[in-house]
């Protein structure tokens, strides 16, 4: 990417806008100028509103879905609040795509374990598109997702055809479903649905997305069920402003999320205190 395009915003329409849970909503974006965007699951993208300034945002689309793509934003602050205001035919502006993707070479042919928690599964939606889209490029593809509650749940009707879909072994979980209505789905933390799994270690990679909490509890399990720390995945947040490796903002260690990450190796980064 030519220096100009990495600093200079490209105008973006919003084609649709679909509310997600109370606190998140789903962009249907496209570029204005009709090229695609270019991206792989896991990278992310800076969005810029004027006078609100930018945020990174994951692509919460597989680039087998486009020409247009999508962001899944959580309502965090003033840059998302202003986002969730907008409605379709609204312009925004997209520097991008930024940062790591997940290495689908190195998950060719094996066996995957997509664990999210929370807002993690809008990143993880595009590699759970493109693994719908190319199954013979893998193994058997495992998808787990936890959220707080039953009203947190996002993209609920995706998740209903996932665990109905041959392509998948598919479930999900709530912390708590007190005033959840009429949920009756499993209730329990994301290692709950970890515990029980069979893992066949030496052919699984495991990727994980979601709040820094769930990190720890999740990888010790599957550190315990044999899991070597070059075959789990994960993907980190921090608070970033140039999004392309030159202002060190969001320095871990001597790594940069924005361009070493977000998509990280555990063993690339289990050494570097308060890195998870
Ligand atoms: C690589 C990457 C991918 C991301 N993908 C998504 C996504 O797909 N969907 C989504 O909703 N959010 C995502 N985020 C988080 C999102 O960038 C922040 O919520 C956003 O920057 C907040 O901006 P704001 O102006 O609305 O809030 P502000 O008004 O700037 O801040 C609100 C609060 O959020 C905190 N905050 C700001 N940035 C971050 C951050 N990066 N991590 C944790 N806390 C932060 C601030 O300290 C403050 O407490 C991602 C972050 C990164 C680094
Ligand atoms: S955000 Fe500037 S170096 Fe990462």
């Amino acid at each position: 990417m030519s220096g100009s395009l990495l600093y200079a915003p490209r105008d973006c329409r919003i084609l649709a806008v679909e509310t997600l849970t109370p606190d998140e909503k789903l962009f249907r974006v496209s570029m204005a100028d009709g090229l695609s965007l270019g991206h792989l699951p896991g990278q992310f993208v800076q969005v810029s509103l004027m006078g609100w300034g930018e945020a990174p945002i994951s692509v919460a689309s597989s680039p087998t879905r486009g020409p247009g793509f999508e962001l899944g934003v959580r309502k965090a602050g003033s840059l998302t609040g202003a986002l969730h205001d907008l409605k379709a035919g609204c312009c925004i502006g997209i520097r991008g795509p930024f940062g790591t993707p997940f290495d689908l070479e190195a998950m060719s042919g094996r066996d995957l374990l997509l664990i999210s928690g929370g807002c993690g599964l809008a990143p993880m939606r595009s590699l759970i598109q493109y693994c719908q889209d190319h199954p013979e490029k893998f193994g058997r593809v495992t998808i787990l997702y936890g959220a707080r509650s039953p009203e947190q749940i996002m993209f609920r009707d995706e998740i209903a055809a996932w665990e109905a879909s041959p392509v998948f072994a598919c479930s999900h979980t709530v912390d708590s479903a007190e005033g959840g209505g009429c949920y009756d789905g499993a209730i329990g933390l994301i290692t709950s649905l970890v515990e029980p799994l069979r893992i066949a270690a030496g052919r699984t990679t495991a990727v994980v997305v979601g709040p820094p909490v769930m990190y720890r509890a999740v990888i010790e399990v599957l550190t315990r069920k044999g899991l070597a720390s070059r075959d789990i995945v994960v993907s980190l947040e921090r608070q970033m402003r140039c999004g392309v490796g030159k202002c060190g903002h969001c320095a871990i260690d001597h790594l940069l999320c924005c361009k070493d990450g977000p998509v990280f190796r555990l063993d690339q980064i289990e050494h570097i205190p308060g890195a998870l």
